[in-house]
């Protein structure tokens, strides 16, 4: 019988999930999101051209592979329904090789005017939702209020969803300043669904099982970052699912004894999108700097990234809690240019030294740093480990060190082939 392998985001999402699991997928049968939404921006470069997937997993480009948007996922109709046209225009036989769980949670016109209206609210705390209705879908979810993919197929949808819209509209009532708009969304809505409803709409948890048991090989993919977890993150400056690597049992329907590799993704340094604590990021020219080679800006909403050094705290945290196998390092190639590469290895907050990443996420904390001489050559033509410059080299061993986890590739730059197989 065959495992689930996970491919999940160690930091706070961007992490460059969508360029690997589009280089792993030759090697599966079916690729299977199992959380988040149309919140998530995964970049894949190929041909020269550069594509940007919300909801549909990133195996779509190659063919002779399934994709499965999970239970865990939620989905806004219009987005997909806007997503497959796109894909189509490259791509043949979309159709085909997509299914959707009957139980993945349908994200509502409404549920984005409610995102909106809390964070307009929330003013200064704003969490820096994308505002696609994310937080408010998860919450009818587990409120037991919750409209599903399977629905869409049932005599009554129209009732359901006008029940669900009332309640809605009776909340948004509370926001005075709040103009509710959405008679447009809401035609694209409709149409998006009917369109939907000659798509595969399946109990995926059953054909994901058989496919194990026939051997059949499964690539789970997160979405977000582990610092985003509901759970874990740094709450309340999080999103609203599970993105751990334990994720992908509830989320797809796979029991914990069925998860194979946990393989964590992480950048050679750190960004965020959105508000939150972020105890590495730097404010000055070398932040500046990292975002401007690094193209740090945001896939989903075109907001600039912050940035910062890479946060072992914060990563051997997420490594912990996924139980994470191997390691793949991303964008060393956009540090080339600096004389000094820094990574925190521990918080300070006055007299105290933390070694644990905290509850809060490290507010107020100095980070510990250790000093690494930057490697100051460009690394985006290098295929073959042994040609890599010392400096960067140590600086990989430093990771694998002190998360105890092997690097198993090493991306430097955008395009798929971009990569150095570490031996
Ligand atoms: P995801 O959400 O985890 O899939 O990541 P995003 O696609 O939001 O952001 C990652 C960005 O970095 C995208 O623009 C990728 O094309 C780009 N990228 C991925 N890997 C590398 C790399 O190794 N080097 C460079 N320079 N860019 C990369
Ligand atoms: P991918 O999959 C980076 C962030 C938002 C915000 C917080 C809550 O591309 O890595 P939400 O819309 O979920 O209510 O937003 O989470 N966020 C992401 N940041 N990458 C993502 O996805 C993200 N999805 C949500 O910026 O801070
Ligand atoms: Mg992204």
């Amino acid at each position: 019988m065959k495992k689930v392998d996970v491919v999940l985001g160690l930091q706070w999402g961007d992490e460059g999930k969508g360029k690997v699991v589009d280089l792993l997928t030759p090697a599966y049968d079916a690729i299977a999101r199992f959380q988040g939404g149309p919140n998530a921006g995964h970049s894949l470069v190929f041909n020269g051209n550069k594509f940007v997937l919300h909801t549909v997993p990133s195996g779509i480009f190659r063919e002779g592979t399934m994709n499965f948007i999970g239970n865990g996922v939620v989905v806004d109709p219009v987005n997909l329904m806007d997503e497959i046209h796109q894909i189509e225009k490259i791509s043949s036989c979309v159709k085909d090789k997509l299914l959707i769980s009957k139980r993945a949670h349908l994200i509502l016109p409404t549920h984005r005017m409610l995102d909106a209206a809390s964070e307009s609210a929330k003013g200064k705390s704003k969490i820096g939702s994308t505002l696609k209705g994310i937080g408010p879908t998860y919450t009818d979810k587990t409120g037991r209020n919750g409209l599903r993919f399977g629905d869409i197929l049932a005599p009554d949808f129209e009732q359901r969803y006008k029940a669900l819209k009332d309640r809605h509209m009776e909340i948004l009532s509370m926001y005075p300043d709040f103009t509710v708009d959405i008679e447009e969304y809401e035609a694209k809505w409709f149409a998006a669904i009917e369109e939907l409803r000659s798509y595969k709409i399946a109990d995926i948890e059953f054909i994901l099982n058989d496919m194990l048991i026939k051997d059949a090989s499964v690539l789970a993919e997160g979405a977000q970052g582990s610092l985003l977890d509901i759970d874990f993150g740094s709450y309340p400056f999080v999103t609203s699912s599970n993105t751990l690597a334990a994720g992908a049992c509830v989320g797809l329907g796979v029991s914990p004894d069925k998860i194979g590799k946990v393989i964590g993704i992480c950048k050679a340094y750190c960004t965020r999108v959105g508000s939150g604590p972020f105890p590495t990021e730097l404010f000055d020219e070398t932040g500046e700097q990292i975002r401007q080679a690094g193209h740090e800006f945001g896939a989903t909403t075109g907001r600039p990234r912050r940035c910062g050094w890479l946060d072992l705290v914060a990563l051997k945290y997420a490594v912990m809690m996924s139980g994470v196998s191997e390691l793949i390092l991303m964008k060393s190639d956009v540090l080339c240019d600096l004389d000094t590469v820094k990574v925190a290895v521990a918080y300070r907050k006055g007299d105290e030294l933390i070694e644990n990443y905290p509850m809060d996420g490290g507010v107020d904390v100095e980070p510990v740093y250790k000093e690494f001489k930057g490697w100051k050559c460009p690394v985006s033509d290098i295929r073959n480990y042994d040609e890599l410059p010392a400096e960067l080299k140590e600086y990989i061993s430093f990771i694998e060190e002190q998360t105890g986890c092997p690097v198993k590739i090493i991306s430097v730059g955008p395009e798929r082939d971009a990569n150095i197989m570490k031996p």
